[in-house]
């Protein structure tokens, strides 16, 4: 079955969800509007409980953040995974470190989260650890990178997930786009569901979120 155009949500059903999941915990929504005052880039609330709930699912323990900025969904996952879990958080930016490290003391998970400190494709590969999920949320034109390296340290049945996919629709809109962040998105999107570790798809979530469980 052919999925439909007229599937693609209006204006008012998004307003209507983003009602309807609304906020109520203290930290995060003080979060919300320091992102919101200071351009931070965090993901989508509906994203991030969308990786809580996953990683509550799948009962993961372990969980790599690739792109932390100021912890937003880390703090989600760190909740997920529960007292014992551990969530490896990747970032190179001082600025969004020292902030991270403020919120996930007060959030109390701050003893679940390790942050690293750097670029992620030269932090991925020094990693130990096996992951139950990675979330891939740091340079567009880099996500071929993040996967491969990451994929390696990922038990079978764990689960990818990568946001921005839909990159504001550009990739639907701007074929063979000569931007760069757009062209890279248009080529890993195509990688991604082909790939023949993963079964996986692009939901229309947030910014268009991948979704993919490794099978091999
Ligand atoms: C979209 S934000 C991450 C949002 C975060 N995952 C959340 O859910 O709130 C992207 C982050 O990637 C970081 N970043 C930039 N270059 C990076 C790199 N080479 N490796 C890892 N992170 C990088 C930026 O500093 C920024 O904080």
């Amino acid at each position: 079955m052919k999925a439909s155009p007229d599937a693609i949500i209006q204006r008012e059903q998004a307003e209507y969800l983003d009602r309807l999941i609304s906020q109520t915990d203290p930290i995060l929504l003080e979060m919300e509007a320091y992102g919101a005052a200071h351009s931070v880039p965090s993901a989508d609330r509906e994203v991030a409980r969308f990786v809580e709930i996953t990683a509550q699912a799948i009962k993961a323990r372990r969980a790599l953040e690739i792109g932390m900025a100021i912890g937003y969904t880390t703090i989600h996952l760190a909740r997920a995974l529960g007292e014992d879990g551990l969530v490896i958080t990747i970032d190179p930016s001082e600025e969004m470190i020292k902030a991270a490290d403020g919120y996930l003391e007060r959030a109390g998970v701050r003893n679940r989260v390790r942050i690293e400190r750097g670029k992620a494709l030269e932090v991925i590969p020094r990693l130990r650890e096996t992951f139950d999920l990675v979330f891939i949320d740091a340079l567009k034109d880099e996500y071929a990178g993040y996967l491969e390296l990451a994929l390696p340290k990922m038990r079978t049945g764990g689960v990818v997930i990568v946001d921005n996919l839909l990159w504001g629709g550009k990739v639907a809109t701007d074929p063979a786009s000569a931007d760069r962040d757009t062209g890279a998105l248009q080529k890993f999107n195509e990688d991604f569901i082909q790939n023949p570790r993963l079964k996986a798809l692009v939901l229309s979530v947030g910014d268009g979120l991948g979704y993919a469980v490794k099978i091999s």
